[in-house]
């Protein structure tokens, strides 16, 4: 299957996504869906309209939540408000429900804290489901390994015939690319980070990040020895890199794919599956 085929729904949603993120779509709704991403690095708000399309969208970097943990409560509440009332004005609308995730294996400790995030912020929450799910919402594979590489960690997800068998979060993700760009180039680390997501310098960086985008590689081996995985999806803001997927691929050797825009994967997956009904 050509990539481009494989990922025709998801390529296509995230465009989309794309454009309502610079031109948010007035239209009439009888509802709308929200959904709260909210990551170690970045905090995303994605907006359906009753037909479950992308309307609008919003993100900030943040760090809010270290380590799939929310440690500035108060922090994350007042970028939810900040980015809810964003688009809120945008639309003309109020945004009414919400749904958030969780990474894999933080549910019991974390979930009250994402609910009173987004109810502090003003959302219902209608839906709480776990970032790998999100992700498939959108990717829709059956067979295969969810490699999300995010600001502070990599979760790993393997799937058999639809079914979630295996996940694990581990620590390491582009808070650790940026630290090794901010040591070879003597420069901040959020410098570093601005650096590091600009395209044009992907080229320049790629051999700079190998021995690290090498050591979530060998994270995910250790994961997937243990199973039949033919195939690798990547998603996460990390995979936006040139060439990640290459690396990957080489130190895995199973075949790896990423969608064009691999940081929207799970926040529009979260926005697919908010409801009408408080949870
Ligand atoms: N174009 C880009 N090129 C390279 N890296 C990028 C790009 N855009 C974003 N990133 C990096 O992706 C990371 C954020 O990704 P994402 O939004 O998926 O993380 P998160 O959900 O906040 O974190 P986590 O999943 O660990 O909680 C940051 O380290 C950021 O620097
Ligand atoms: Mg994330």
């Amino acid at each position: 299957m050509l990539t481009m085929e494989r990922f025709a729904y998801c390529n296509q949603l995230i465009e989309e996504f794309e454009k309502v993120i610079e031109k948010p779509i007035k239209q009439t709704s009888q509802q709308y869906f929200t959904g709260v991403d909210l990551g170690t690095s970045c905090i995303v708000l994605s907006v359906l309209n009753d037909q479950k399309e992308p309307v609008a969208g919003a993100y900030r970097y943040a760090s809010v939540v270290k380590d799939g943990m929310i440690v500035d409560y108060l922090g994350a509440i007042q970028i939810v408000k900040e980015l809810k009332d964003q688009l809120e004005e945008k639309l003309g609308v109020e945004l009414l429900y919400c749904a958030a995730a969780l990474p894999p294996g933080t549910a019991t400790l974390d979930s009250g804290v994402i609910r009173h995030v987004v109810e502090g912020a003003g959302f219902e929450l209608t839906a709480l489901l776990d970032e790998p799910t999100a992700a498939n919402a959108v990717l829709k594979i059956e067979n295969g390994a969810i490699v999300d590489i995010g600001g502070g960690t990599t979760g790993i997800t393997i799937l058999e015939n639809g079914q979630v068998v295996h996940v694990v979060d581990e620590a390491t993700g582009g808070t650790h690319f940026s630290l090794v760009v901010a040591g070879s180039y003597h420069i901040s680390f959020e410098e570093a980070d601005v650096f590091k997501r600009d395209e044009q310098n992907h080229q320049e960086l790629l051999p700079v990040l190998t021995p690290v985008i090498e050591k979530v590689a060998s994270i995910v081996n250790q994961h997937v020895q243990s199973f039949d995985v033919k195939e690798i999806y990547l998603v996460g803001g990390t995979c936006c890199l040139t060439g990640i997927e290459k690396v990957i691929e080489k130190q895995t050797k199973i075949p790896t794919f990423k969608p064009d825009n691999p940081m929207f994967v799970t926040p529009l997956g979260i926005a697919l599956n908010c409801q009408d009904e408080i949870l």
